[in-house]
């Protein structure tokens, strides 16, 4: 196994540990939630109180998860795209573990209560500089194993891992000086604003799109619909999602000119969304009956069903008139799984399901990976998303209406208790694909 396919494996090994941690954390909130005896689970464990554990979770999601996974996706294509080794082997290869320390240094220190104010961006800034010299390192095997071809002839999913990595270096830098110690109240928020919507947009998207036009045609073995749109939508992408982070602010003390832009800023996204989602669809055609036997293109195209989902109600509820009900209310919480989990965490699972096999040589095993579907989606969709999205509704009317705030927690209980069971279900289904990638090979898996 040559350095970057070993790097594939350990940052998956890694993003597969942050994970389990991620979903007990999330867990462990929902129960918090179910009712005022269990909120005092744990409340007297000060580490382990709700605020902190909501920003470990969070935290791990975003970066130890997500992040590993990208990380192992882009180690895993960028040399196979332009046909090179990647570039400085020994770099990423030492880098894997200063990756996982800025992790392990970001997190312990959110749980032992030394957070900046910055969502998203919480971990003091010892952790920061060490993220960041991890990230740049990352940028720099990347971008220069990229650069080993001409631009001229590189894949969308090359342009999208480009930018992905330039615009999170520049970005996670401003969000941890200037947002987390310069910028002053209103104008910090507006900044914040701009760091959370460009960490989903300009980190978390692209990677999450270089990943389907990647494995899309490898899956159904024939070439994208259109390249041409693809980069239609790579552009926009890159042109249009930096200026609407103000959506954050809506109804707040940001000033009001910056709010009423950003809706016309995010509305306008949907025209980028329907590029990936139009390429999706044409390339899938004729090939449907593929997703009852391949699992992993069967994450692919349900992430897609939910990337429709979420980039419609993005536009949705950006129009002022439903931000009135749904600003701070569960329909957010809702609606953010939808895109980290129901979208780009499924598109990871793909990028599992399609390379681990190819890296060990195991084969997984139908039934397992069927459970971990069924149960991922299954509780995703009906135990977590639509009670959350009514309980959000619920919330939000329950203040417009100016009743009582614990009249909005008795109504969202009947909601939030699926939701806490929802945390079982996924951890179980997850815990499939683990066997799948680490337990026996089971005698069924070896027939397969
Ligand atoms: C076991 C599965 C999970 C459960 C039960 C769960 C539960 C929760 C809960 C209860 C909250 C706090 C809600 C509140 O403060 O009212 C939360 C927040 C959040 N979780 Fe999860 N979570 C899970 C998995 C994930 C995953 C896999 C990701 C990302 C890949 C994620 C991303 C987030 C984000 C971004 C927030 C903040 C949402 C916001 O502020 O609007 N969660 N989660």
């Amino acid at each position: 196994m040559n350095t970057s396919d070993k790097l594939v494996k350990f940052h998956l090994n890694a993003a597969a540990c942050w994970l389990v941690f991620g979903m007990l954390a999330g867990l462990s909130l929902a129960y918090r939630l179910i009712s005022p005896s269990a909120a005092e689970f744990l409340e007297t464990v000060s580490w382990l109180n709700f605020g902190r554990v909501r920003m470990f979770h969070t935290h791990v999601a975003i970066f130890g998860w997500l992040s590993n996974g990208f990380l192992a996706f882009s180690y895993y294509a960028s040399p196979r795209m332009v046909g090179q080794t990647l570039f400085l082997p020994q770099l990423a290869w030492t880098n894997r573990w200063i990756m996982q320390l800025a992790l392990i240094v970001g997190s312990a220190s959110i749980l032992a209560g030394h957070a900046e104010g910055v969502e998203y961006a919480e971990p003091p800034w010892f952790a920061d500089l060490i993220f960041a010299v991890a990230f740049v390192f990352a940028l720099v095997c990347i971008l220069g194993t990229l650069l080993k071809d001409r631009l001229s002839n590189l894949y969308v999913s090359g342009w999208y891992l480009a930018l992905g990595f330039v615009f999170t270096t520049l970005n996670f830098v401003m969000a941890n000086t200037i947002v987390a110690h310069i910028a002053p109240g209103a104008a910090g928020a507006a900044l914040e604003g701009l760091w959370i919507h460009n960490a989903v947009g300009l980190w978390v998207t692209p990677m999450g799109a270089a990943i389907v036009y990647y494995l899309l045609p490898l899956m159904v073995g024939k070439p994208i619909a259109s390249h041409k749109l693809s980069l239609i939508g790579f552009w926009t992408l890159a042109l249009l999602y930096p200026l609407g982070g103000s959506h954050h602010y809506f109804y707040s003390p940001v000033p009001w000119w910056l709010q009423v832009i950003a809706v016309p800023l995010t509305s306008a996204l949907i025209f980028v969304v329907y590029t990936v989602v139009y390429n999706f669809f044409a390339t899938m055609k004729g090939q449907w009956s593929l997703i009852t036997s391949n699992i992993g293109l069967r994450f692919l195209t349900f992430g897609i069903f939910s990337y429709i989902m979420t980039c419609t109600q993005g536009p949705f509820h950006a129009l002022f008139s439903v931000q009135r009900v749904v600003h701070f209310t569960d329909w957010i919480v809702a609606h953010a799984h939808l895109a980290l989990f129901g979208v780009f965490s499924w598109w990871l699972y793909a990028f599992i399901y399609f390379v681990w096999p190819k890296l060990t040589g195991r084969t997984f095993s139908r039934k397992l990976s069927e459970w971990h579907f069924w149960l991922t989606v299954i509780g995703f969709f009906f135990l977590y998303y639509i009670p959350d999205t009514i309980a959000g509704l619920m919330q939000g009317f329950s203040w417009l209406r100016g009743l009582p705030f614990i009249d909005s927690l008795t109504v969202s209980q009947p909601f939030w208790i699926p939701r806490a069971i929802s945390g079982v279900v996924l951890l179980v289904g997850f815990a499939l694909l683990l066997i799948n990638m680490y337990g026996p090979s089971t005698p069924e898996a070896k027939n397969e």
